[in-house]
């Protein structure tokens, strides 16, 4: 009896096990019934028609070259020994070259083959030999106090020792006038061509051909006691004493001294001073050098 109760209690429990599990299932959404698509038809491309090739032009049948002559091997030309500086690179005064053109003992810029300064500046000799690059132009020019006349530049470094000289020269009684300074290389060139124009061959003697010319540099002035450039006596009046005795103690030299037209290739200038720098003007002084060709590049022996 148990038994049967046993047996009808399992296969209760089992029944409602099952049905359970059947609540417990969702219900399915209903698919809607899928469509067959149409099928694309893509019909083929037709294939491009080949293009046809262009016959190919027949090349030129290169011109066989002809064999290069081999080029003689020059020998190499020793390198020559850079000048230290270019005031030291300097031409002597060929005086006694008999191609050079001399007039009166000096020799004429117009028959020189010059040598072209590389590098310019407050020491270096300007002459008839070496001269300013064409497009050469100082770029620190100043005006100055000329005691009176006008327009006067110089370049700063010798422009503020000119002022150091000029007030000196006023306390010790001296009012110097400074009639030129720099000049232009046009104004060079139309200077020495008036020159040339009225005084024919022998302006070469006073006057530089442009680009040799002190004054483009900037770094010299011509000084007067009157409102022109003086004569050669100006060297006998106090001023002009005054100032061949003072101007090293500013960095300046007589340019042009009497007796050495040979060597500077102007005749005597008491007025033109060169700014050349304190050490220089005064070594010159000291060791009674008469020209700056002389400091750079002329022997005593060379001296006249
Ligand atoms: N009188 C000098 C030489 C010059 O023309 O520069
Ligand atoms: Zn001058």
């Amino acid at each position: 009896m148990k038994k049967i109760l046993f047996l009808l209690l399992l296969i209760g429990l089992i029944s409602l096990t099952y049905m359970c599990s059947l609540d417990q299932q969702p219900p399915q959404p209903e698919q809607p019934p899928q469509e067959e698509p149409d099928p694309v038809v893509v019909e083929p491309e037709p294939e491009p028609e080949p293009e046809p090739e262009p016959e190919p032009e027949p090349e030129p049948e290169p011109e066989p070259e002809p064999e290069p002559e081999p080029e003689p091997k020059p020998e190499p030309e020793p390198e020559p020994e850079p000048p230290e500086k270019d005031n030291e690179f300097m031409v002597n005064l060929p005086l006694d070259d008999p191609s050079l053109r001399l007039y009166k003992g000096v020799v004429d810029p117009r028959s020189v083959d010059p040598h072209t300064l590389t590098e310019v500046d407050i020491t270096s000799v300007v002459n008839k030999f070496n001269i300013l690059p064409w497009e050469y132009a100082p770029t620190d020019l100043v005006d100055i106090n000329a005691n009176g006349v006008g327009g006067m530049l110089l370049r700063r470094e010798a422009a503020e020792a000119w002022e150091q000289w000029r007030v000196d020269a006023l306390n010790d009684g001296y009012t110097v006038l400074a009639v030129s300074s720099y000049r232009s290389r046009d104004y060079q060139a139309t200077l020495f061509n008036n020159y040339l124009a009225n005084h024919g061959d022998e302006a070469v003697l006073w006057s530089a051909y442009p680009r040799r010319s002190e004054h483009e540099t900037g770094l010299v002035v011509d000084l007067s006691n009157s409102w022109s450039i003086p004569g050669e006596g100006f060297i006998d009046t106090p001023m002009g004493q005054y100032l061949a005795e003072t101007a090293h103690n500013y960095g300046f030299i007589l340019r042009y001294p009497k007796g050495y037209e040979g060597d500077t290739g102007y005749t005597f200038e008491p007025w033109h001073y060169r700014y050349v720098g304190k050490e220089i003007a005064q070594k010159m002084q000291q060791e009674d050098i008469p020209t700056l060709e002389h400091y750079y590049y002329l022997t005593v022996e060379q001296q006249k």
